[in-house]
């Protein structure tokens, strides 16, 4: 079996939402210290709705593979549905990733997190502590 699905390799070569927003209302950077790699993603809300959505990948294939999914899967959803964006979603929307580039997916997941936190922190509005928490580990992994 081919190590990447052909999922993978399409997001890989054909990125989707590569790039800059300049007027973000929320942007989100983590990295992994253990491989170096950096996802940076920006948001654009509208009525608690990401309206639009671009991300900066430094990193292998499979992050850029990652954003790429993960991007087009929260794209025009509500924000509470973007929380749960799980790393594991957007592995499976891949049809999957080798065991040692899961976490390549992790950095999509929370990087998004990060974003959604500026959006709130910025606009001084509540939002789930843990949410927080789970940032704060981002840049450990
Ligand atoms: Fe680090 Fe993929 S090897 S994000």
């Amino acid at each position: 079996m081919a190590l990447y699905s052909e999922k993978v390799m399409d997001h890989f070569r054909n990125p989707r939402n590569v790039g800059v927003i300049e007027d973000a209302d929320g942007v989100g950077e983590v990295g992994n210290a253990k491989c170096g790699d950096i996802m940076k993603i920006y948001l654009k809300i509208e009525n608690d709705t990401i309206a639009d959505v671009k991300f900066e990948t430094f990193g292998c294939g499979s992050a850029i593979a990652s954003s790429s999914m993960a991007t087009e899967m929260i794209k025009g959803k509500p924000l509470s549905q973007a929380l749960e964006l799980t790393n594991k979603a957007v592995a499976e929307a891949l049809d999957g990733l080798p065991a040692h580039k899961l976490h390549c997916s992790v950095l999509a997941e929370e990087a998004i997190k990060n974003a959604i936190l500026d959006y709130y922190k910025r606009n001084g509005l509540p939002f789930d502590p843990s949410l927080e928490q789970a940032c704060a580990h981002c840049e450990e992994e």
